[in-house]
């Protein structure tokens, strides 16, 4: 069976190095062998022997041997395009990107399922770890009841070194794209953009959510948070994390990614650097954890060959279906949650207007962990004690 890569970055040349590292396992594990034959790509890259570079998609899509595309530009604007041609012709597309799955992969869907052609993304969310097919297969038949992960390698790795060397967001950032963990542009991670995106596509995984609902997601990423905010989060007893969440509803589903407070004891606490963890419940099975690397080269190209593993076994057999997408998004604004939220100096004004469980004070420093409210009254409550003048941190949901 033939196979085509295109775009040759770090995920696209993982994908061609593993498919041959791996020849015989993979070829073992499909009960055929498996041949890059090209690489679309508009850049001079290096390719293994034997494999073609070229910049004509059209081309390689109208070679009838080829059976997949690979799918690792990234972003929505040509990716869109060559997967739109790929699934008109019926040819299986495997991908990682996330923004084109979340932003366009309801229609990408529909297509693919009109055309009888396959369209997978295990490797959009969590890197390596392997979760979107559990979630659709092994748990299939538990009602999930709600998720909360740490979806994004690069700002849990920013948060680790903040933690662990007390070093500035700043300092951590600068290190992280040093050590080539953060995008060239490393919004999408910081502001929560790309956490956001694997929500949307975990939360279809798991309740049935449109993918396009991703925009309506509320979300807060950690370019505010400072040191003195994960200080507060020790003083409570648990560490800052960026958490995404969700949650099965009488309406439909619920969800945020926000900065976190995670106690100590929590699954999720001891997931440090650039792994991920996610801690799914269903309502027969109880509480799952996946946990390993959520981003890189061999690790996300290895979910990729996974998915070429279930095309390939199933390749004569018609798509299977994915969860219907008709489960509705609810904003979150009832739903009941407690925060940690730091306080320097006077927490009198705080106490008075919000009702608080515990306070822990080191110095100025005060950490407090509110009772359990509608989330839509606690922002409020917050937005009156700043303008009475007191100085917050960012607000920790806590998971607790
Ligand atoms: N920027 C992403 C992350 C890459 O840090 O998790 C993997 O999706």
């Amino acid at each position: 069976m033939k196979v085509a890569i295109a775009g040759y970055g770090v995920v696209g040349s993982g994908v061609a190095e593993m498919l041959i590292k791996n020849r015989e396992t993979i070829a073992q594990a499909i009960g055929q062998d498996i041949c890059l034959e090209y690489v679309v790509d508009i850049r001079e890259v290096d390719l293994p022997e034997d494999v073609e570079l070229t910049d004509d998609i059209d081309r390689v899509l109208g070679d009838p041997d080829v059976k997949v595309l690979f799918e690792t530009i990234g972003g929505a604007r040509i990716a869109y395009e060559y997967t739109q041609k790929a699934l008109s012709r019926g040819i299986g597309v495997i991908t990682s990107n996330k923004e084109l799955v979340a932003t366009r992969g309801d229609e990408l869907r529909e297509l693919a399922r009109q055309k009888g052609a396959w369209y997978l993304c295990e490797a959009a969310v969590c890197g390596g770890v392997p979760v979107l097919r559990p979630l659709k297969t092994d748990l299939a038949g538990n009602r999930i009841l709600h998720l909360n992960g740490i979806v994004n390698g690069s700002t849990n790795f920013l948060l680790t070194r903040m933690e662990e060397t007390r070093m500035t967001f700043n300092a951590a950032l600068a290190e992280a794209k040093s050590l080539g963990y953060l995008e060239a542009d490393p919004t999408a991670d910081v502001d929560g953009l790309d956490a956001r995106r694997k929500l949307a596509i975990l939360a279809n995984a798991a309740f049935g959510a449109r993918l396009s609902d991703d925009r309506l997601i509320p979300t807060t990423g950690i370019g505010r948070v400072t040191q003195r905010d994960l200080h507060a989060a020790r003083l409570m007893g648990g560490a800052l994390k960026l958490i995404a969440h969700a949650r099965r509803t009488e309406e439909g589903w619920t969800g945020w990614v926000h900065p976190s407070f995670v106690p100590d004891g929590h699954p999720l606490v001891g997931v440090r650097d650039v792994f991920n963890g996610l801690c799914v419940n269903g309502d027969c099975v109880g509480d799952v954890m996946f946990y390993g690397q959520g981003a890189g080269r061999l690790p996300t190209a290895s979910a990729l060959i996974g998915d070429l593993v279930e095309l390939a076994r199933n390749l004569d057999r018609p798509v299977s279906c994915d969860v219907l997408p008709v489960v509705p998004f609810v904003a979150p604004d009832e739903e009941p949650v407690r925060a940690v939220i730091r306080v320097e100096g006077d927490v009198l004004p705080l106490c008075e207007a919000i009702p608080v469980e515990d306070v822990r004070s080191d110095g100025p420093l005060n950490a407090v962990l509110t009772t359990d409210m509608p989330l839509k009254e606690l922002k409020e409550r917050i937005g009156i004690v700043r303008r009475m003048g007191s100085e917050l941190g960012v607000p920790l949901i806590g998971l607790c």
